[in-house]
């Protein structure tokens, strides 16, 4: 059985919120398995190109980085995330493409990033914007950190069918598309497009169940 299942609903939500220590590593790996579909088609879509510098928040444990790094020459990741086990994670795994100057990890929350304006011309983000507790503050760091005719990419849960842990006294802040579009335009995001998504995944019983999630794109 895998670590995840062994954890109570609220313990589940807090290491998925920040993952810590040896049961965050392990959720973690988790995740990785669980998103993998969903983080390589949001790579694949972000239309990255030579010379490009990529952000993601909430990376976790950073196995996106080669993925995103081999989507053309010369692309620069970048990846923020307020767990600290994610970040020392993240820059154990990519140790080489730290050292040779292709990717940089930081600690910090999307609400506040150490990042100077137009620093970015994609960011990314899979499974995280569901924990922002203030999305105009953070949404308005995207924007600011997004260089003009950049692009941002998306995904969380939606509220259909929400797993049992993601409840907003866990600190899930689910929206349904609706909202998520009037929170970019209200940021100053043109050519927004929120939509739901549905698919069909396993529990961890094996059994297939629907699973729903909001895919937000949007420009500067
Ligand atoms: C559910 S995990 C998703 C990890 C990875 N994106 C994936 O798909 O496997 C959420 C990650 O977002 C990070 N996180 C949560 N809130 C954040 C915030 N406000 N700013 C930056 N990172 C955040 C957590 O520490 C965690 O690593």
């Amino acid at each position: 059985m895998a670590i995840f299942e062994t954890l109570t609903l609220a313990e589940r939500a807090r290491q998925l919120g920040n993952p810590e220590g040896a049961v965050g590593l392990a959720v973690a790996d988790w995740l990785n398995e669980n998103n993998k579909q969903a983080n390589a088609n949001t790579v694949a879509s972000l239309g990255i190109e030579a010379g490009n510098r990529v952000l993601e928040i909430g990376g976790g444990s950073g196995r996106t980085v080669p993925d995103v790094i081999s989507q053309a020459e010369d692309v620069h990741y970048t990846g923020i995330d307020i767990s600290p086990t994610m970040v020392e994670e993240a820059s154990r795994f990519n140790a080489a493409m730290v050292t040779a100057g292709r990717a940089s990890f930081h600690l910090g929350s999307a609400e506040c990033m150490p990042f100077t304006d137009d620093s970015f011309d994609r960011i990314f983000s899979i499974g995280v914007i569901h924990f922002w507790t203030d999305p105009v503050v953070a949404l308005a760091e995207v924007r600011r950190v997004l260089r003009p005719g950049g692009s941002m990419l998306m995904g969380c849960l939606a509220p259909q069918d929400a797993p049992d842990f993601a409840r907003p006294e866990y600190g899930f802040r689910l929206r349904d598309s609706d909202a998520w579009d009037a929170l970019c335009r209200g940021a100053g995001f043109v050519s927004v497009k929120a939509e739901t998504l549905e698919s069909e995944q396993l529990t961890p019983s094996g059994a297939p169940t629907k699973r729903y999630m909001i895919r937000l794109a949007a420009r500067v």
